[in-house]
């Protein structure tokens, strides 16, 4: 049964990841990057609703995958690349150190977060810590935020 809602919660999360479409690979490659962020953050979401149990290793090894993730944000975004489905707005570019301290505040943020998560109740407040980063980077870069 447990792992029937974690295939669930995986299977969801893939679907999110179809980006139909896009074509140019630089745009693919940091949009799959952001899904995968995501998806992490779905496994910490899920379980702290209680759909999936919680573990303190799982919701550690999600941390540390979004802090790699996050560390990838300045290469994956470094080239201008842009495709009709993508979101990303030029001003990533005119201000590239400014996009990248935001990725940093992520990186930060959920890498500090490793090792203390120790109930299910630390997992919302740790939720908006980490949301908080992710919107203040999409609220300047990215059209529809
Ligand atoms: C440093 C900036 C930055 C941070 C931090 C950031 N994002 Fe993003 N995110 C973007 C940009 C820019 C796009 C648009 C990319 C594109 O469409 O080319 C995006 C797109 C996305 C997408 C859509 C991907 C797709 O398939 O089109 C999701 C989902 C997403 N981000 C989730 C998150 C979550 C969750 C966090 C925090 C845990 C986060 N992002 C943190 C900049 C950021």
């Amino acid at each position: 049964m447990k792992t029937g809602i974690i295939l669930l919660a995986a299977t969801v999360g893939t679907a999110a990841i179809a980006h139909t479409g896009v074509e140019d690979e630089d745009v693919l490659a940091r949009m799959n990057g952001m899904s995968a962020i995501a998806q992490e953050m779905k496994t910490i979401g899920g379980t702290a609703k209680g759909e999936i149990d919680f573990e303190a290793s799982r919701i550690d090894a999600a941390l540390k995958t979004i802090a790699q993730e996050a560390e990838r944000i300045p290469t994956l975004f470094s080239a201008e690349s842009t495709d009709p489905k993508s979101g990303a707005l030029p001003e990533i570019w005119t201000d590239f150190e400014d996009f990248q301290e935001k990725a940093g505040a992520l990186q930060a943020v959920s890498s500090g977060l490793v090792g203390e998560i120790e109930s299910v109740g630390d997992l919302r407040p740790a939720m908006r810590r980490i949301g908080k980063t992710c919107r203040a980077c999409h609220a300047d870069y990215r059209a529809s935020d």
